[in-house]
């Protein structure tokens, strides 16, 4: 009995997921069955054998429409399936496109990567060999400058902001060739300390600047220290507003120079660029009238723009200002005549 519903059951759920057409084909059907039964039952033998020829050709044109519509079902599976084959192979084209175009660019990235790295390698080979040079070439100088003087107690340091050993030999060589008799100083330090060592030996005096009261009082206890203050004097000289070709610099008190007159040698190296852009550039402004009819001006950091600018505008500028050949060191050299005289060698 439970066979018999659960059969029921399944039908019912069969006969309700029918379509339209579906239920009206089995309606007609059942129709003929019945007709067919009902026929044979009353003796109808002709209408009976009509009605079941008609059920055999409705089973045979269901028959062919079944199987056209599964040829039309196979033919859209086969159309289907080529379409996804190829939207897959787009696909794929596309992905080996882009896994092609990255391992270009990531072979690209390679060169130029192992490009820059032999540039650095090369260009710090290239660095570590010149600091070598400039090594060689300070130690050089520093052996030539103790060769020439055995000073009286231990030198202040030089290089960072004093002086180089190159920059010193060279400085004390332009005192013995031109015997300055007034050397004045933009800045006190190392170099104080060497060129009153020098000045000692060749006779003159030194006049040095100092915008800093403890660095004034360091380079004069160092000359102290030296027995070098018969030769050298430090100033200590604030900066003040010093105006020059209508701008406003800050620059040394002036009024620590009012007394100069002469000088033979001038040695320009300060202020320190922190102080201000073109720190240096009042220098030939507030001096060039006090230097002595043939001098000689230095100009310490030379190979910086500011600096560099301001040996062209003042070679341009001062009447009798010349600058002379390059030197070793990163200072420059400049002459300067009044009267035309020519300068010493
Ligand atoms: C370029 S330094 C002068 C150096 C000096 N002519 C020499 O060769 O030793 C200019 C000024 O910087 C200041 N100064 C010196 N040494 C310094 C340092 N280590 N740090 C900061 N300022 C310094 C001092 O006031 C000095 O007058």
């Amino acid at each position: 009995m439970s066979g018999l519903t659960s059969v029921g059951g399944r039908l019912a759920v069969r006969l309700r997921s029918l379509t339209r057409p579906q239920a009206v084909v089995l309606m007609v059907v059942l129709a003929v069955v019945a007709g067919i039964w009902a026929a044979a039952g009353t003796g109808h033998q002709g209408l009976a054998t009509s009605l079941v020829a008609v059920l055999l050709l409705g089973v045979l044109l269901g028959i062919l429409h079944l199987s056209r519509w599964m040829g039309g079902l196979y033919r859209a599976n086969q159309a289907a399936n080529r379409d996804l084959r190829v939207v897959v192979e787009q696909m794929q084209r596309r992905v080996v496109g882009a896994v092609e175009k990255e391992r270009l660019a990531a072979g690209d990235r390679h060169q130029e990567l192992t490009r820059s790295l032999t540039r650095g390698l090369r260009q710090n080979g290239h660095g570590t060999d010149l600091l070598l040079r400039a090594q060689s070439r300070e130690i050089e100088a520093m052996f030539q400058l103790f060769g020439e003087f055995t000073p009286r107690a231990p030198m202040p340091s030089s290089g960072d902001f004093a002086l180089n050993p190159t920059e010193l030999l060279e400085l004390l060589h332009i005192v013995r060739l031109r015997r300055p008799q007034l050397v004045v100083e933009l800045g006190s330090g190392t170099s104080t300390v060497w060129l009153a060592y020098a000045l000692e030996k060749s006779g003159g005096r030194l006049v040095s600047l100092d915008h800093d009261a403890e660095y004034a009082a360091r380079t004069r206890d160092q000359l102290a220290a030296h027995g070098l203050t018969g030769v050298a004097e430090v100033r200590t000289a604030p900066l003040s507003d010093l105006v020059v070709d209508g701008k406003n610099y800050r620059w040394y008190d002036v009024e620590k120079l009012a007394d100069l007159r002469g000088i033979d040698l001038l040695l320009i190296d300060g202020p320190p660029a922190a102080t201000g852009p073109d720190a240096r550039y009042p220098a030939m402004h507030a001096l060039a009238s006090r230097l002595a009819s043939v001098a000689t001006v230095v100009l310490d950091d030379a190979n910086r723009p500011d600096e560099q600018d301001a040996v062209r505008r003042w070679t341009e500028t001062v009447t009798g200002l010349t600058a002379e050949p390059q030197r070793l060191g990163r200072h420059a050299v400049m002459s300067y005549s009044r009267s035309g005289a020519a300068v010493p060698a």
